[in-house]
């Protein structure tokens, strides 16, 4: 971990960008790994590659609230 802040942005109609070194983790605790500094995690709830958006979100017209 460093001091740099961790900013999640959420994406209008799609994902949550997370900047920074936010540790995930499972519901039971078990370390996600991650390859980049910058993920977006699904919250549309399709992706074939969770917690990790794949781009589904698009194709199935997911929509956020304003
Ligand atoms: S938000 Fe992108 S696949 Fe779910």
């Amino acid at each position: 971990m460093t001091d740099e802040p961790v900013v999640i942005t959420a994406y209008p109609d799609g994902p949550l960008l997370v900047r920074g070194a936010a540790e995930l983790r499972t519901p039971d605790g078990q370390e996600v790994a991650r390859t980049r500094r910058t993920v977006a995690l699904c919250r549309c709830g399709l992706s074939t590659i969770k917690p990790f958006c794949d781009g589904t979100h698009k194709a199935a017209g997911f929509r956020t609230d304003d």
